[in-house]
């Protein structure tokens, strides 16, 4: 996988043989993302097959068992990991063979989830592109590109297809601080394909959107409840309400994976709280901002209630409101 936490000083490929160090890397986020991070999670479950020793189905599902709870506590609130991994203990409960024919069959599985991975981005950034408007100039939060998946990427991806199919495109990048994912990687994707784009602080949304420079938000998720509250990167809330308060629609994009039914609402939601050493890791002229001894907080998303939302981008089309009966009929489509 590439390390995101170099870019965008450098490209660089990382390798992992071991469920462990996968969690390792989902955690200090070299790898990021819902989608990624599901993907990365599958490989890791594929990598606890490969690397068993078991002679027998039952003591293979327990080290499959032992990586997966590794795995999905390396996160949690993107629901793609979970998700992920249950998806390959299920497999391996049920697939049929000998002990190597089961550890080949999950990774098969894995690359058939991240060739599915694009496919779907594919699809969601076709449905996206529809909504984008010749000349619009759009506040996009973290990064939700190619790197956040296995490819294409989500909210970006409809950015990047609107631009590949002739829209002339605007995008302000927030820096999205703490990690700075806008900042460093949407600003580094979008480079690589083209699209015009400004890097505005944060708490700059608000300003853009009160004067009548943006047509739209667009960001992604790592949960979506039932009723449509959406679990996103950290400020994607204020830049809702922001968006709201001066009619400008926010849309947020995500696979049908992202969608967690158990959750009625967003408030039961866990949200990751992060280290405060990076909240208070910035320095400048050499010398740290924060005096010695700051405390800091640092959740890394927040709920954005779904009345501020104008439609949720799904690989099997757009949702509009009320959400809480059109959601759960995109995930299930009722028989025809
Ligand atoms: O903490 P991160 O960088 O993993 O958070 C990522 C986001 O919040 C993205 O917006 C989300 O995963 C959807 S991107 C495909």
């Amino acid at each position: 996988m590439i390390d995101q936490r170099m870019l965008p000083a450098k490209l660089e490929i990382v390798s992992y043989d071991d469920p462990l160090q996968i969690a390792r890397a989902i955690r200090e986020m070299v790898v990021r993302g819902a989608p990624a991070i599901g993907v990365a999670g599958a490989y890791g479950m594929a990598l606890a097959g490969l690397k068993s020793s078991a002679v027998t189905r039952e003591a293979l599902l327990r080290d499959l068992q032992l990586a997966a709870k590794a795995l999905r506590d390396s996160r949690p609130t993107a629901v793609n990991l979970g998700w992920a991994v249950d998806l390959m203990l299920n497999f391996a409960t049920r697939a049929q063979g000998n002990i190597a024919e089961v550890k080949q069959q999950l990774l098969n599985e894995a690359h058939r989830m991240a060739d599915e991975d694009v496919e779907i981005n594919r699809r969601m950034a076709a449905h996206g592109a529809a909504l984008i408007q010749d000349g619009d100039t759009i506040i996009h939060h973290c990064n939700t590109g190619a790197l956040a998946t296995v490819d294409w990427g989500t909210a970006l991806g409809v950015i990047r297809m609107a631009h590949e199919n002739g829209k002339r495109v605007h995008v302000l990048v927030d820096e999205t601080r703490p990690r700075l994912q806008g900042a460093r990687l949407t600003a580094w994707e979008l480079g690589e394909y083209g699209i015009p784009y400004e890097i505005i602080s944060d708490n700059a949304a608000g300003y853009f959107l009160h004067s009548g420079q943006v047509q739209k938000v667009l960001y992604g998720a790592d949960r979506v409840a039932a009723n449509g509250d959406v679990a996103n990167k950290i400020g994607s809330y204020m830049l809702a309400l922001a968006a709201h308060d001066n009619d400008v629609p926010v849309y947020s994009v995500f696979p049908i994976s992202t969608v967690d039914l158990s959750m009625p609402n967003g408030e039961d939601i866990a949200i990751e709280e992060r280290s405060p050493d990076e909240v208070l890791n910035i320095q400048v002229n050499g010398e740290y901002v924060a005096p010695q001894g700051a405390l800091a907080r640092n959740p890394a998303f927040d709920i954005t209630p779904h009345r501020l939302l104008t439609g949720l981008v799904t690989e099997n089309g757009v949702v509009y409101p009320p959400f809480s009966i059109n959601l759960p009929n995109v995930v299930h489509p009722p028989e025809l």
